[in-house]
């Protein structure tokens, strides 16, 4: 074979496959340092075992650092989440994408880490992105690698039916920012990819230069080669992370993540122009709530996951997801979120119940040491001018949750909850308490995830009625936990 066809042969291969020395090579890097991330990991597990503040229904890593939900998906009959894993401390950093995998949405098992700063091509970290299913039947990963360089978007794909094991994508990087011609873009990360008709879509957030929070629209026939579109739509904060565009019913609805409050714009895309078009906006989550991540189940509902963040240092672990969330969008346009039906599975035999009327004073409503529980209840609210529903820890004065209920305005310590219909006197919540988690959702769709502190003492719920009377009934029922084999 003359020296040109070879060239050739091998210039076509490295779209396919890398030369098998610098493969295996990279395959042996890759066994070493998921072994050495997998030890830590397992090594953090084992002294937390006993932790009462740690969640149980909520995923987290078994040890250390976690932050984004990244790329969860249906794939070959199971789900999967993926999530930004620091293996090496409770802190930030090192960041891997470590699995976690279901049957049902409810119980949940470790999968081994998915992705490994491939080190010896100078990259440091591996930040948030998006998987999806491949024509030939792979997963493929999409993220952010991160090194001493300007960020790139690169690739992983499955090697097995499971996705226990990935190879990075021979071609990356598969977008530089060389590829926005002479558009400067800064903080670009946290690829999200979805398919219309006969194509697929990648958004990516960022910032151009001097400019605002945006998301820039990449477009690819096969998943391996993308062209730019240009920036689909800009906001008003200074940047953003992690965009989800997803549709429900008629609506598009874009989620992005401004280093604040998550926000959402429901709206129409125009995909022909390369446009997102809003129509109404909100806020996600007004807790200690970011970056969520998003994927439609096998009856085509939108499940979202947010990570749920500010838990005390140094006790081994850090951050959790929130429980799925099913999304709808009302006829205005609101984004709408309740807890996954399927979630009851969770509730112990045994629940107790409780009614009360309370006129210008407080009752309690609920005691109890165990920490991990959820109540339905529905409020009445009479002549009340005000209610309030508080979760008290034993000889603490400030509550670990209170929700007020006046007028039109409903508010969860300080933050506002989307209205109930003017005028309504009835009002539905579900509270979870998981330690120290607790995540309350109403009946309209509002909702919140807060870190509360005190999950080891014993506590108590009591209605308060001010400027009149209130009636109450709840039901309680102890969970027990998402772990097979934990
Ligand atoms: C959001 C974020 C992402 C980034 C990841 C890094 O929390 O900053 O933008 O990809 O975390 O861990």
């Amino acid at each position: 074979m003359g020296p040109l066809l070879v060239w050739v042969l091998s210039g076509c291969a490295c779209l396919t496959s890398a030369s098998p020395l610098a493969e295996d090579d990279a395959l042996a890097e890759r066994d070493r340092l998921l072994a050495q991330a997998e030890r830590s990991v397992a090594e953090a597990g084992r002294k937390l075992k006993n932790d009462p503040t740690r969640p149980i229904v909520h995923l987290l890593p078994p040890g250390n650092w976690m932050n984004d939900p990244n790329g969860p998906i249906r794939f070959n009959g199971a789900y999967h989440m993926f999530y930004q894993l620091n293996p090496y401390g409770d802190n930030w950093g090192n960041m891997h994408w470590g699995h976690f995998r279901s049957d049902d949405l409810v119980f949940w098992k470790d999968d081994p880490i998915a992705l490994w700063p491939s080190k010896s091509r100078g990259e440091e970290h591996c930040f948030s992105g998006a998987a999806v299913v491949r024509p030939d039947g792979k997963l493929m990963i999409f993220y952010t690698s991160i090194g001493k360089r300007d960020p790139e978007q690169w690739a992983a794909v499955s090697e097995d039916a499971d996705a226990r094991t990935f190879r990075k994508h021979p071609a990356n990087p598969l977008l530089t920012l060389k590829d926005h011609g002479g558009l400067k873009i800064d903080d670009w990360r946290d690829p999200y990819v979805f398919r219309e008709g006969s194509k697929w879509y990648m958004v990516v957030g960022g910032h151009r230069a001097g400019g605002k929070g945006c998301i820039l629209l990449y477009q690819s026939g096969d998943l391996d080669h993308w062209t730019f579109r240009g920036i689909a739509h800009e906001g008003t904060e200074n940047n953003w992370e992690c965009p989800n565009l997803i549709r429900i019913g008629e609506k598009w609805v874009l989620i992005y993540s401004p280093h604040g409050p998550v926000r959402y714009k429901t709206g129409t895309l125009d995909l022909s122009a390369g446009r997102f078009v809003p129509e109404h906006e909100g806020v996600v989550d007004v807790g200690d709530y970011y970056a969520p991540n998003g994927l439609y189940d096998a009856q085509g509902r939108h499940l979202l996951w947010g990570w749920i963040r500010g838990f005390p240092e140094g006790k081994g672990w850090n951050g959790c997801l929130t429980l799925p969330r099913v999304l709808g969008v009302t006829a205005s346009g609101r984004l709408t979120q309740q807890p996954l039906p399927e979630l009851k599975a969770l509730r112990e035999a045994q629940s107790s119940s409780a009614k009360a009327s309370v006129e210008n004073g407080h009752a309690v409503v609920g005691t109890g040491h165990e920490s991990t529980w959820e109540v339905e209840l529905t409020i009445t609210r009479k002549s009340a001018k005000q209610v309030v529903i508080k979760l008290l820890a034993e000889g603490r004065p400030t509550p670990l949750l209170d929700f007020t209920w006046q007028g039109d305005d409903l508010r969860v310590g300080e933050s506002k909850l989307p209205p109930p219909s003017p005028g309504s006197r009835t009002l539905g919540l579900k509270i979870f308490r998981d330690r120290s988690v607790v995540e309350v959702y109403t009946e309209d769709g509002g909702c919140v995830a807060r870190v509360v502190a005190d999950a080891d003492r014993p506590w108590d719920l009591w209605l308060e009625a001010e400027g009149g009377g209130a009636d109450l009934q709840l039901e309680r029922w102890p969970l027990r936990t998402i772990w097979k084999g934990r």
